[in-house]
């Protein structure tokens, strides 16, 4: 396996390489009854008693919302290039549609104004799965409508930042507010409902290429993409079955999200495994693949499935391989993944820009008595990852940037705050933050790659 030192390795990433971190609005920001914000869908699910591991929820979370001065500051610390946030639609349009609320866009604003201030470049999310309350109670995603709206609050916030910011998504991992929040029901907002499911996927497609139109007449210059959480997909077996199950997952998990965005319509043989209609109107499928200027890969683990006819859509199963290392979400950690991903973007979607959007790992950190965090273990998957990145571009993919997930430990969903991501410690009582390890070693990677392209210069 390559490592991060070897001197070919750093060399291959581009000198304009963009460092990031990312978090996302309702993982951190608290504040949730403040400045005018209403409740999302998160909120209610997370208030639902038994939805969350020690029924945790956001209502406090990381206080970025008291403390973002804090949190840039850090970020200047780490050194890094570029800060991926997401914007709360309820802090926006708090009804879904209709008024705006100012007081949610100041806030972003002044976010924004701190970070080109300390030289960090914004990349801003649009949805990263807060959806307003008022929009769920009166569907959601399974109705058209909220694909419409989406697409006004978009043109709202483009209109108030669009400025400063020029690096925009619009959706964050549509694959979990459909598959995991509408079929498997751990997500808000916790359906069980494949018709329900395969519609919210369809809106949200619908929902990205509208507010790709509307960002683009919004703000000049934008750089709009979407961000996708992929697995690489291989059959547990030679057995037909279980080569037909992983083309199942692969097509569940990967190419429904891909391939409409790339202009090649929903793939046929997954709408047959769903067995639900699509509902589509004319002139939709081109709406959906606006063409882009970016790709995003979220990237945490592999899959490894067997035939599953009973099971769960779609009807394969991944299964536990003996011995392969694991983070402590309990996920396999296979770092080639994020290369033959970053390749399949580049060689079968002809990918002309790609970032890295998340990667990064949990485990159960601790403040030392020392005050330092020892998380060596997150350092080797940052390195691991970095260098099979690097080798993804030595071989021609078009990779900008990387964004480690995440700048801080935060609620991580349906596991609460057990779960710790962050290159920064949190202390949930104290909010104090402290820079692990990993953070450190980050801050050095970076350093390094500057050096070498200025003397390379
Ligand atoms: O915390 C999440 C994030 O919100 C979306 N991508 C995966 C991360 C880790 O589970």
């Amino acid at each position: 396996m390559t490592q991060l030192n070897d001197p070919a390795t750093l060399a291959a990433l581009p000198g304009d390489f963009a460092w990031g971190v990312a978090t996302s609005a309702y993982q951190i920001e608290g504040a949730v009854a403040e400045g005018g914000r209403a409740p999302s869908i998160w909120d209610t699910f997370s208030h639902t008693p038994g939805k969350i591991d020690n029924n945790d929820h956001g209502d406090v979370a990381c206080d970025h919302y008291h403390r973002w001065r804090e949190d840039v500051a850090l970020m200047k610390e780490l050194g890094v290039d570029s800060y991926r946030l997401s914007v709360a639609w309820p802090r926006i349009v708090p009804g879904g549609d209709g008024a705006v609320n100012q007081e949610g866009l100041d806030f972003y604003s002044r976010l924004v104004d701190a970070l080109l201030e300390a030289g960090i470049t914004p990349n801003v999310t649009l949805y990263h799965w807060d959806l307003p309350q008022a929009l769920q109670d009166r569907g959601g995603w399974p109705e058209r409508r909220t694909a419409e709206h989406f697409a006004a609050y978009a043109s709202v916030v483009a209109g108030a930042l669009g400025d400063r910011v020029k690096l925009w998504a619009t959706l964050n991992e549509p694959l979990c507010s459909a598959w995991i929040g509408h079929l498997e029901g751990k997500m808000a907002p916790g359906a069980t409902d494949i018709t329900a499911a395969v519609r919210a996927s369809y809106h949200l497609l619908l929902g990205h290429g509208l507010a790709t139109q509307a960002v683009r007449a919004a703000v000049p210059g934008a750089e709009i993409g979407i961000v996708n959480n992929l697995s690489t997909v291989e059959p547990a077996s030679r057995s037909e079955a279980d080569v037909a199950a992983a083309r199942r997952m692969d097509g569940h998990t990967n190419r429904w999200w891909l391939d409409p965005v790339h202009g090649r319509g929903f793939p046929a043989d997954m709408t047959e495994v769903y067995g639900v209609d699509l509902p589509e109107r004319a002139g939709d499928l081109a709406t959906i693949a606006q063409p882009l200027d970016w790709l995003g890969l979220n990237y945490y683990f592999p899959a490894v499935v067997t035939d599953d006819p009973h099971g769960p859509y779609p009807f394969a199963r991944q299964i536990r391989r003996p011995g392969v290392p694991r983070t402590g979400m309990d996920w396999e950690i296979d770092a080639g993944g994020i290369e033959t991903l970053l390749m399949r973007l580049t060689d079968d979607y002809g990918a002309r820009k790609l970032y890295v959007t998340e990667n990064g790992s949990a485990y159960p950190d601790a403040v030392l008595a020392d005050g330092t965090v020892d998380d060596r273990e997150r350092t080797q998957y940052l390195q691991e990852h970095l260098a099979a990145c690097a080798r993804a571009a030595r071989r021609g993919a078009p990779l900008a940037g990387y964004y480690a997930w995440s700048l801080l430990d935060n609620f991580e969903w349906a596991y609460g705050y057990d779960k710790r991501f962050g290159l920064v410690h949190v202390d949930y009582k104290t909010q104090r933050r402290t820079i692990k390890g990993s953070g450190h070693h980050y801050a050095g990677i970076i350093r390094e790659h500057r050096a070498r392209g200025a003397r390379a210069a």
